[in-house]
């Protein structure tokens, strides 16, 4: 019998002791902020399903950069909705596109602070899926070419790391020899690598208007019933030349997090997603829940998992929080 020789309570006595004996510190320096830009509006303007988070025009991202950068939140990570949409999501290409501008804006402000662009069609299709369509599915193949381009765009407009979000097999490898070939070698790739076809994801598509008009995303987003394969997605995209690798969403995915930090040798990246983001607010806008615990609660949870890197929507305030 180990008790009463082992009394875990004594090292829990006082906060001087808890603090002592904490394993998980999350810190500022762990955030990537989200931030969505848009040619349709041309005043900052609250997301409705996204309680707290903008749209915001290009002229009034700077400021919102900044105060993520004076937080000591080192990146943030870019979503743009352009005023054209068609089926190969040509404007993405485009050097005055939404995102390409907004970068140049964030840069011409504030160098220092990291852009990471998310290279994807489906903000950019009229059809809202994530690449091209040929027979009724989304053809892997074709979309590599423009996603490469894209990410090139992304880079030559002083973005520091390129994101792929789109799920196709093959696109690390194709982006990270599109980079090379312009020069662009000390660009890191971080890969959204095992991204799963969620619910979680549906404040977002709201925000960005990016909802497949038909069909779904289960022929190239991962089963949520799957673990080894995430195993697998991940192995692939670090043989491809990821330099990072990303789980989403984060919270009913603590265990992929958890095997990923185990057998891999990069840092893992977790999206806190807008769907996990947005139940906080609601349940705390309801007074049903203590919102400043329970948001650093979720986000030590994630980092206790294993993240390095954290993708969330309460960046800002948790990082106010732990000042
Ligand atoms: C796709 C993309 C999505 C998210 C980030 N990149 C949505 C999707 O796959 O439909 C989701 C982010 C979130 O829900 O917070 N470009």
């Amino acid at each position: 019998m180990t008790y009463p020789i082992s009394r875990p309570r004594r090292l829990r006595k006082s906060e001087a002791l808890r603090r002592l004996v904490r394993e998980t510190h999350l810190q500022p320096s762990n955030f990537v902020y989200p931030l969505f830009v848009s040619e349709i509006v041309d005043q900052t303007t609250p997301i409705a399903s996204m309680p707290g988070i903008n749209n915001f025009p290009v002229k009034d991202i700077a400021a919102e950069a900044d105060r993520a950068f004076k937080l000591g939140i080192p990146a943030v990570i870019l979503f743009g909705t352009p005023s054209k949409k068609d089926a190969t999501g040509s404007e993405s290409l485009k050097t005055d596109g939404i995102i390409q501008k907004t970068i140049g804006e964030i840069k011409a402000h504030n160098p220092e602070l990291l852009v990471i662009t998310d290279v994807c069609l489906c903000e950019y299709t009229d059809h809202g899926h994530c690449g091209i369509i040929k027979d009724h599915d989304v053809d892997n193949d074709s979309t590599l070419e423009i996603l490469a381009r894209q990410a090139v765009s992304h880079v030559r407009a002083g973005a520091d790391i390129v994101a792929p979000s789109d799920m196709m097999d093959g696109r690390v490898g194709a982006i990270r020899a599109a980079l090379d070939d312009s020069g662009f070698a000390e660009t890191a790739i971080m890969a959204y690598s095992a991204k799963y076809c969620s619910a979680f994801y549906g404040p977002f598509r709201d925000a960005v208007d990016s909802a497949p008009k038909f069909g779904d995303r289960q022929t190239y987003q991962m089963d949520p019933a799957n673990a080894i394969e995430a195993l697998k997605e991940i192995e692939l995209d670090i043989a491809e030349g990821a330099d990072i690798v990303m789980v989403k969403p984060a919270l009913s995915y603590l265990d992929i997090i958890s095997a990923a930090r185990s057998e891999f040798a990069a840092p893992v990246a977790a999206y806190n997603v807008s769907g996990e983001y947005s139940m906080v607010k609601v349940a705390a806008q309801n007074n049903l829940v203590d919102e400043k615990r329970l948001t650093l609660e979720i986000l030590t949870s994630i980092k206790r998992a294993g993240a390095d890197i954290i993708i969330t929507y309460h960046a800002l305030e948790a990082a106010e929080w732990l000042k």
